[in-house]
């Protein structure tokens, strides 16, 4: 008792205090003092104790945060601003932490193609990717075992899987819209939402199986926005705060685990062989040297192809029709390309007609190439690691980030860059040195790391879904505008929201449609 009255005295005292006008100005000058000598020490730290060898460093204010505001507003500008003052190696300070950008083609190929021994990736995205995922997968073990599972994964997207896919797709879509879009007059469209909710639903059908697309009204689709709420950029940088959010992706990282794993048993238990999914392909895989590759290992690389595929793919198809509601001589193209190679809009469309609808393969290369949603690719640097052409070496700690959007609009590679035509890739005659290397996960083109346009990225990491997505876009964008006609509103082209771990339209996308007669 004594202590309260002690302590409750003691607070009354403060606040006495602080309240008496002599003092309050003492402690505000305090306060002013204490921050100014803290941004001058920072300045003096920047300047004292440089590393002669480093690449230049964007200088900063706030210690800690470093460029951190300036970069989420807009990394691409924040990227070309300092290459004119650095060149294309510059180091950035972030929470802490040191990213070093390395931009340009020779930028792309130095970060694509680093050796094992001098770059991790599963150091730079372990703390955001394990959690969600799960242990086992991905970048939560050996490079090598990752690179054997890229190739179980492309065993399950074969054609056959694709030719397959490709109805299904088609049928979601229609019934997606067929029950949502209804007005005859036509009217607004929420684009982003349709999106998002239709790639989840032809991905459950098509890759995950039907079992997990039955469960997609119920449960699953709350999983997947608890799993996703998980996955922020603010997560790389606090994985150990205590966040509400971390607790509800973790529930839904294990009751998504689960729902797999009973699909596996129940497929097991019926001795049922004759699924075309993914997860079928998943569930009989061993790596090369014998160790089993686990039903838990399939239920958690599955998680990882669900989240890695969704939001890459659902912002693309928004972008994509924007795109061709902005430009409405491109889309009458598109539907004149369909008349022409499948002979009416009524034609079925299949995955093998679809091949030679060029056009609509340029639409979606082009919209990769002005929206690419991830605009940053990072590994961890392992030991110092020499820029090769320059004196520059790039301390251990650091991580190098490479940054395809930068050739992607750049006049040197792309007339015109910021311009939406996908008819210029008709005379685009993409390099191809007919040498290839394999990193355990089949062929693929070796000096494709010089390529100016990367949004699958190169090298080892390559992505593995890029045939499934065009499959699936190429589908999805083909259905809806056999359906619709669509303009944009008068709120025009939406910009881009930088600060999610995928670069999407800021929100909300609405968009004009008029359904066909
Ligand atoms: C990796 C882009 C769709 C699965 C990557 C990387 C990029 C990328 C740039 C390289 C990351 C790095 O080097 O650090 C895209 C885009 C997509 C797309 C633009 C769609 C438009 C998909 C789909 C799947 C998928 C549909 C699976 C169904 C993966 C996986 C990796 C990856 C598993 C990790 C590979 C590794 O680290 O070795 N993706 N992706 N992606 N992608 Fe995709």
């Amino acid at each position: 008792m004594a202590i309260i009255v002690q302590l409750a005295q003691g607070a009354q005292a403060l606040v006495g205090h602080l309240t008496n006008p002599a003092n309050l100005t003492q402690i505000l000058s305090t306060v002013v003092i204490g921050i100014a000598i803290i941004l001058i020490l920072t300045q003096i730290a920047q300047r004292v104790n440089v590393d002669k060898n480093a690449p230049p460093e964007v200088p900063y204010w706030i210690p800690y945060l470093g460029s951190a505001i300036a970069f989420s507003v807009n990394p691409i500008k924040f990227y070309s601003d300092n290459r004119k003052k650095y060149g294309d190696v510059f180091t950035y300070t972030m929470v802490g932490r040191k990213f070093t950008v390395c931009l340009g083609v020779e930028g792309n190929n130095f970060v694509f193609n680093a050796k094992l021994a001098d770059v991790s990736a599963e150091e730079s995205y372990t703390p955001l990717t394990t959690p969600v995922f799960g242990k086992g997968v991905v970048y939560d073990c050996p490079n090598h075992m990752l690179m054997e599972q890229k190739k179980f994964v492309k065993w399950g997207m074969s054609n056959d899987a694709f030719r397959a896919y490709v109805p299904d797709i088609v049928e979601e879509t229609k019934t997606y819209f067929e029950r949502r879009w209804i007005n005859k007059e036509g009217g607004r469209g929420d684009l982003f939402t349709a999106m998002g909710e239709l790639i989840i639903n032809t991905a459950s059908r098509t890759l995950m199986g039907p079992e997990i697309r039955a469960l997609m009204h119920e449960s699953v689709a709350q999983l997947y926005h608890d799993l996703d709420d998980g996955f922020q950029p603010i997560n790389m940088f606090f994985q150990w705060l205590p966040l509400p959010s971390y607790f509800r992706r973790d529930k839904a990282h294990n009751e998504m685990r689960n729902i797999f794993m009973k699909v596996i048993e129940e497929r097991r238990a019926n001795n049922i062989t004759d699924k075309t999914d993914m997860l079928q392909s998943l569930m009989n895989q061993t790596y090369k040297d014998g160790t089993p590759f686990t039903d838990t290992d399939a239920c958690h690389l599955m998680i990882a192809l669900l989240m890695a595929g969704q939001h890459t793919s659902s912002t693309t198809a928004t972008w994509a029709l924007l795109f061709l509601a902005e430009n409405p001589q491109v889309l009458q193209d598109l539907l004149d390309e369909q008349k022409e190679v499948l002979g009416s809009l009524d034609a079925p469309l299949t995955f093998d007609s679809m091949k030679n609808l060029t056009l609509l393969d340029n639409v979606i290369r082009e919209t990769l190439r002005l929206r690419p949603p991830i605009i940053m690719i990072l590994r961890k640097v392992l030991r110092p690691l020499a820029y090769t052409g320059t004196d520059y070496v790039i301390p251990k700690g650091n991580y190098v980030a490479a940054s395809p959007i930068a050739t992607q609009v750049d006049e040197k590679y792309f007339k015109n860059a910021f311009k939406f035509d996908p008819h210029r890739w008709e005379s685009i005659v993409e390099e191809d040195t007919g040498e290839t290397v394999d990193f355990g996960f089949g062929k693929i083109a070796g000096g494709g790391a010089r390529n100016p346009s990367l949004p699958f990225g190169a090298g080892r990491h390559r992505c593995i879904g890029e045939a499934f997505a065009y499959v699936q876009l190429k589908t999805i964008v083909s259905t809806f505008i056999r359906m619709y006609d669509i303009s944009l509103t008068e709120k025009g082209m939406p910009g881009s929201d930088f600060t999610k771990m995928f670069v999407q339209p800021l929100l909300p996308v609405e968009i004009n449609y008029k359904p066909r007669k």
